[in-house]
């Protein structure tokens, strides 16, 4: 009831549209706190989970067996295309939008996206639109941007997703003042997750417009993810369901590597769970819904291989339909937070695969490890800057120069975390093609040209600077303290 007044109160600092938009915010937000209080914890009984049956979770190769659609044209022109843009790009010490960051010849993620839609509108004179879902965060930034497409062959439409007050974590109320978000207020928002796309994504309007406009799927993914493009063969297979068994969801899943559960250990945030069957359907099970003694399993890849990539086809009439009804249903991630104050506070998020199992006809299409190519740190940046990768029309492939299939491992250390460092100390990006395993730690610098090859391990102790040579050539090689090669 409190919760209740406090709202009430912020709406009231509220004036005209911006009042509208709080209020339907805070009917999200009401829901999502409700829900929060009710639930007790483990919301998964680990006895009733099995591993998904084959025909629910299919290998790409038997999609791809069933061939294009026989029109690709009409095909496409019911999909759009959206991307998750909400979040910004401070884990690479970047203050603006993620998808504002150069990823390649100056080309940012947006960029990329741009050219790849482009490019599939213009070869199969198709009208695949785009839609971004900004945050509070990167709304204002993404649309001065978006001003240099306007003559691309793609349309572009936005919608913001949801403000919602962050927590104090021991009163249980608002931290904010006032709805304004700068001065002390600066922190007390938060953009709830990207399962509050169907929430948004609804309430703007745009869902409706779409549908009205003939569009049947979406194709939603991270914006980070450089492998995520629109695949023709999943689409077909959308399209060929009879209507009484139209598939709503199809959530595409990755094989984990023995390198996944090594990095994985300890962070929650960076794999986005794993598919289950659960009372006779699919279910995103997260590493915040195990129960401690089961973790360990969860992570290994004996029971549980597969992991989502957030690459998601999910029906527009179906998400219209949910929502009308109230029946998007998503676990609660509680994610704890400590402002520059000190002060502890709690913010309720949603992930958009966990509606999984209230979509009919849910399938999981286990997809190759190209389709998941995300870029989270600046280690993920070198390889997609290196010649590792090629870039055709926005989109990159593994070079065919590359004799093995496997990407290299790489751990830059904490003097690469920011992206701007991380350019200031590659003059340029070193030749990866044979390179195996690649650890750099403390103050290193690589000069023209360099050639990595097999395992490479440089170490700059505290105090010394190792400075790679130009046109170096470094194979099985490791560098350190005052050695120099
Ligand atoms: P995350 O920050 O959640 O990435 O953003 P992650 O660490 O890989 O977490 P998982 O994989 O989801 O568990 C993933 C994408 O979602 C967007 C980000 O911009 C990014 O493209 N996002 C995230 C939003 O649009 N809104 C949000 O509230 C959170």
């Amino acid at each position: 009831a409190s919760m209740h007044t406090e709202l009430e109160k912020l709406v009231s600092t509220a004036k005209g549209t911006e009042a509208e938009l709080a209020k339907k915010d805070f009917e999200g937000f009401k829901k999502i706190f409700h829900n929060f209080l009710q639930a007790k914890a483990p919301s998964v009984d680990w006895a009733k989970i099995y591993r998904p049956p084959e025909d629910l979770i299919q290998p790409y190769e038997k999609i791809k067996a069933k061939g294009l659609p026989a029109n690709v044209t009409e095909s496409l022109n019911k999909l759009v295309v959206v991307k998750l843009n909400g979040g910004l790009g401070t884990s690479m010490g970047c203050k603006g939008p993620k998808s504002l960051i150069s990823v390649r010849n100056e080309n940012t993620f947006l960029d990329l996206t741009v050219q790849q839609i482009e490019h599939l509108n213009k070869t199969f004179n198709a009208d695949v639109p785009l839609v971004l879902m900004n945050s509070f965060n990167t709304d204002e930034d993404t649309k001065k941007i978006l001003q240099k497409y306007t003559h691309h062959r793609v349309k572009i439409h936005t919608f913001n997703q949801s403000r919602y007050p962050r927590i104090n974590k021991e009163s249980l109320l608002p931290v904010a003042k006032d709805m304004s978000m700068s001065g002390d207020n600066a922190e007390a928002w938060y953009p709830p997750g990207h399962g509050d796309i169907y929430a948004s994504f609804y309430n703007s309007g745009l869902l409706d417009q779409l549908i009205a406009e003939g569009k049947e799927y979406i194709f939603v993914s991270n914006i980070d993810n450089l492998g995520a493009t629109v695949d023709l063969y999943i689409l077909n297979h959308l399209m060929k369901q009879p209507d009484d068994r139209r598939c709503e969801f199809v959530m595409e899943v990755t094989d984990k590597t023995r390198a996944d559960v090594k990095a994985n250990v300890g962070t929650y945030r960076t794999q986005g769970g794993t598919l289950i069957q659960y009372d006779r359907k699919l279910r995103l099970l997260e590493i915040a819904q195990v129960p401690k003694a089961h973790v360990d399993e969860f992570k290994s890849v004996t029971k549980f291989k597969i992991f989502n990539t957030n690459n998601l086809w999910i029906s527009l009439p179906a998400i219209k339909r949910l929502q009308e009804h109230n029946s998007t249903d998503m676990e609660i991630i509680v994610n704890p937070k400590t402002l520059d104050g000190g002060l502890n506070v709690i913010q309720l998020e949603t992930a958009v695969g966990a509606a999984i199992k209230s979509f009919d006809n849910a399938l999981g299409v286990n997809v190759p490890r190209s389709r998941f190519l995300p870029v989270k740190t600046t280690s993920d940046l070198l390889l997609v800057m290196s010649n590792l990768y090629s870039l055709e029309a926005g989109s990159l492939t593994m070079s065919k120069k590359r004799e093995f299939l496997t990407t290299p491992h790489v751990k830059l250390g904490s003097s690469f975390t920011k992206v701007h460092d991380f350019l200031t100390r590659f003059e340029s990006i070193p030749d990866m093609l044979e390179l195996d395993h690649l650890t750099v730690s403390g103050d290193v610098t690589f000069g023209k040209q360099v050639s990595l090859k097999g395992t490479v391990i440089i170490i700059a102790n505290h105090g010394d600077r190792i400075d790679i040579p130009a046109g170096a050539l470094l194979e099985n090689k490791i560098v350190s303290g005052n050695l120099r090669i």
